[in-house]
């Protein structure tokens, strides 16, 4: 079984790749930067490729596949730029930040989808999964000290893009259901490491008031939902997003 990590090497893809690599998979790991040593040893290669092109993602999907097929494909990558560990005001955000944010986290999503769909195994429980957010649904919090909206540091344009995502991982379920395959998101909460250990101390206490387990989840926690999305046993599971943020958002 082979399968394709976007963002493997940040600090959720890792778990991920880890998660996968114990349960049986030959993984690659498609990212901008190297992996740990330790998550490299985990995973069969690694491309270095930035997959907001078309050729970046080619390549990663080919790499990850070889000659034969891909079992699983996992978008993992992702930015989410911050003002000192806090969100950008909309007036703040350049066009060029947005456009890179957009890109990153949907159009990547969209390439390396359209290159695995042929590599995609017909009817051998082959998936995709990609890596949303719980601010796909909330939008971005209200000014410092607003009664309203939760407390988060992602600006508009993250939020907006999450949720773009989200809409897309639903149109491939509905499209690739007919190929035997299966595609699905998780929406991690508040993950105490990779972009939100950069979170401001003030607003990760605020944020963390708003979620009934009273922390943060760990990236081991959104790969084990991952594992399981992927398994035979969410064989009757497509186009759902799974929140993992300890209850955090509503349905
Ligand atoms: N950490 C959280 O609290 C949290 C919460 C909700 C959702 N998420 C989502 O989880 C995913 C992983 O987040 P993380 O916290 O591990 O962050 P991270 O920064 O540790 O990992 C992101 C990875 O994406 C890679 N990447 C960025 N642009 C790329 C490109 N163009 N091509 C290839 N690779 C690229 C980065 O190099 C990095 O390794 C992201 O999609 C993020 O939006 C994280």
């Amino acid at each position: 079984m082979r399968a394709l990590v976007t963002g493997g090497s940040g600090h959720i893809g890792a778990a991920i790749t880890a998660r996968l690599a114990a349960g049986g998979y030959t993984v690659a790991i498609a990212d901008l930067a190297e992996p740990a040593p330790e998550v490299a040893g985990l995973a069969d290669r690694y491309v270095a490729a930035d997959v907001t092109s078309e050729q970046g993602a080619r390549e990663a999907v080919q790499v990850a596949a070889g000659a034969g097929h891909l079992d699983v494909l996992v978008n993992c990558l992702g930015v989410s730029p911050k003002k000192n560990g806090r969100k950008r005001p909309l007036g703040e955000i350049a066009l060029e930040e947005w456009e890179r944010v957009f890109a990153v986290n949907v159009t990547a999503c969209f390439l390396t989808m359209r290159e695995a769909m042929p590599r995609l195994r017909p009817h051998a429980n082959a998936s995709i999964v990609n890596v949303v957010s719980a601010v796909a649904k909330l939008g971005a919090a209200g000014p410092d000290g607003a009664t309203y909206g939760p407390a988060h540091p992602s600006g508009a344009h993250y939020c907006a893009s999450k949720a773009a995502l989200a809409n897309l991982t639903v149109s491939a379920a509905r499209e690739l259901a007919q190929h035997g395959v299966r595609c699905n998101g998780v929406a991690p909460g508040y993950i105490g490491s990779g972009m939100g250990g950069t979170t401001d101390a003030t607003v990760e206490t605020r944020l963390l008031g708003q979620v009934p387990l009273s922390r943060s989840g760990t990236a081991d926690e959104v790969a084990a939902v991952v594992g399981f999305l992927v398994s035979p046993d969410a064989s009757y599971l497509t186009g759902e997003i799974i929140d993992v943020d300890g209850g955090w958002v509503p349905d």
